[in-house]
C-alpha cells in the first residue's frame, strides 16, 4: 500500500509558493505515489495520428509502470489497450511504432484483432470463451492531429480541452505531416524537477543562448505575454489572416500562440524556417508559435514549418525519460525542404542543456543543506502553477484514498483507492469501485 501518512506530511510542511519538500523530489514511496495519484489518471500526450498512418499501425507508449498499446483499427479509427496480454499478462509490443495485420503475444501467441477481440487462443479448450479476455481498452483522444490516452477508467473531462485547441491547431494541418524526427533522453533526475524546468524561462537567457535567439525568454506566462502592445499588434495580425491566438487554459492544460523574436518566423537556431515546404503558410509563415501544454508531463510549439513535442516520463524516483518528437509537411524532402539534423537543432541544443540544469537541481536537491526556496512569481508563474496542480492532485488523491480506506476497514475489506475522481461528486459519493 502507499505510504498516504508520509505523502500528507508533505504536502503539509510545503509552503505556498516555494518548491516542494526534498522527499517529493527523492523519495521512492513518493514515485510510487505520483505514478498512481498522477500519470496513471491524467491525460498523456501520446503522439501525432501521422504515426499511425493506416490500419495495423500501432504505437506503444510507457506511462509509468504501465505501457498503452495505440492502435489504427481496420476501419480507421483509432484504439488504445493496456498493452498486456490477457493470458499471462506478457507486455504485446515494445515500445515505439509497429505495423501488424494481428496483434500476436510473443509469449504463446494468443492472438488479437486490431479491435481488441482475442481471435486465437491456440490449444485453450473448446469451452474457453474468447470473448471474455479480449485487450482491456484504454481512453484515446485526438485534437487535430495530435494523441491523447488516459490509463484511467474515469479520466478528466476531455472536451472543453478538445474544443479549444482545435481551432488553434487545425490550420497547422497535422494531418499533412510526417514524424521527421525523434529522440530520448534518460535524465538522471525526477520528473518533478524536470517539468519544472520546463516550465519556466527564468534559466534561458543564461542557460539557453540558442533558444534565446528566437524565444521571447522574458516572457511572463503563457496567459500573459510580457509585451503587451506588441502581442496586440500580433492577435490584430493573426486575426487577418485568419488564426486564432488564445490564450485559453483548464484545469490541467493551456494553448496559446504568440509571436516569436523580432527578426524570426519560427523557432529554428536562425529564426528562419528548418523546413522549406510549410505546415502552414498563413501570413507567409509569419505566425509565431502555438503553444499548448498538458500536466503533468508535456507541452509542444507549432510553428508554420514544424511541430516539436517535449514528453517527460517518470522512470524512476531520480530518472526521467524526456521524449521529443519533430513533425514537417508529409510532403518535403529529407535533403532537399529539410536537414534533420538543422530541423532538431534548436531543441536538442535545448534539452541537453536542460537535461545538465535537471541533473545539477537533483543533486542539489538531495543535500542535507537543500530547504525549498520561493519561486520568481514574474518569471516562475508556471512553476507554481504545475506544483499547485500537483498539490492538488496529490490531496485529491489522498481524500479519495482515506475516505476509501475508511469505507473498506467497515466493511473488512481490502485496502484499495477507488477510481472516482472527486471532482465527480456524483459517482464519487457513490463509493464507485476499484478499477
Ligand atoms: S502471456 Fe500472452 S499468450 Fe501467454
Ligand atoms: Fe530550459
Amino acid at each position: 500500500m502507499l505510504n498516504l501518512t508520509k505523502m500528507r506530511s508533505l504536502l503539509d510542511a510545503r509552503q505556498p509558493n516555494h518548491a516542494l519538500p526534498q522527499g517529493c523530489y527523492t523519495d521512492p514511496e513518493v514515485f510510487a505515489f505520483d505514478l498512481a495519484a498522477i500519470h496513471e489518471r491524467n491525460w498523456i500526450l501520446a503522439g501525432f495520428e501521422v504515426e499511425l498512418p493506416e490500419p495495423g499501425c500501432t504505437l506503444a507508449l510507457p506511462i509509468g509502470r504501465s505501457s498503452v498499446l495505440i492502435v489504427r483499427d481496420r476501419t480507421g479509427g483509432l484504439r488504445g489497450f493496456h498493452n498486456t496480454c490477457r493470458h499471462r499478462g506478457a507486455q504485446l509490443c515494445v515500445a515505439g511504432h509497429g505495423q501488424r495485420s494481428w496483434i500476436i503475444c510473443p509469449y504463446h501467441q494468443w492472438t488479437y484483432d486490431l479491435d481488441g477481440r482475442l481471435a486465437n487462443a491456440p490449444r485453450m479448450p473448446e469451452t474457453f470463451d474468447r470473448t471474455l479476455h479480449g485487450l482491456r481498452p484504454v481512453p484515446v483522444e485526438a485534437v487535430a492531429g495530435s494523441i491523447y490516452v488516459c490509463l484511467s477508467d474515469d479520466p478528466p473531462a476531455f472536451d472543453s480541452f478538445r474544443d479549444q485547441l482545435a481551432p488553434l491547431l487545425a490550420p497547422h494541418n497535422l494531418a499533412n505531416a510526417k514524424l521527421a524526427f525523434e529522440s530520448t533522453l534518460v535524465e538522471r533526475a525526477n520528473w518533478k524537477l524536470v517539468m519544472e524546468n520546463a516550465r519556466e524561462c527564468y534559466h534561458c537567457v543564461v542557460r539557453h543562448p540558442e533558444l534565446s535567439v528566437t524565444f521571447p525568454v522574458k516572457g511572463r506566462r503563457s496567459v500573459q505575454f510580457a509585451d503587451v502592445e506588441r502581442f496586440d499588434g500580433f492577435r490584430a495580425r493573426m486575426g487577418k489572416v485568419g488564426l486564432k491566438v488564445g490564450p485559453v487554459e483548464g484545469e490541467w492544460w493551456q494553448a496559446m500562440r504568440f509571436p516569436v523574436n523580432d527578426g524570426a518566423i519560427t523557432l529554428s537556431m536562425d529564426g528562419k524556417p528548418a523546413c522549406t515546404k510549410l505546415m502552414c503558410d498563413a501570413a507567409q509563415g509569419d505566425i509565431g508559435t502555438l503553444r499548448w501544454s498538458l500536466e503533468p508531463h508535456s507541452f509542444a510549439h507549432a510553428t508554420c514549418d514544424a511541430v516539436f513535442m517535449f514528453s517527460a516520463m517518470p522512470t524512476g524516483p531520480e530518472e526521467t525519460i524526456v521524449t521529443g518528437k519533430w513533425l514537417v509537411h508529409k510532403d518535403a524532402v529529407e535533403g532537399v525542404d529539410y536537414d534533420v539534423e538543422r530541423l532538431a537543432a534548436l531543441w536538442t541544443t535545448t534539452n541537453l542543456q536542460d537535461l545538465d540544469l535537471c541533473e545539477n537541481n537533483q543533486r542539489g536537491v538531495n543535500s542535507l543543506g537543500y530547504v525549498p526556496g520561493p519561486y520568481c512569481e514574474e518569471a516562475e508563474p508556471l512553476v507554481m502553477r504545475f506544483t499547485d496542480w500537483y498539490c492538488a492532485e496529490a490531496r485529491a488523491y489522498l481524500e479519495r484514498a482515506t475516505r476509501d480506506h475508511a469505507d473498506l476497514d467497515r466493511a473488512g475489506g481490502d485496502a484499495r483507492p477507488a477510481q472516482a475522481r472527486p471532482r465527480l461528486t456524483a459517482v464519487a459519493a457513490g463509493g464507485a469501485g476499484g478499477s
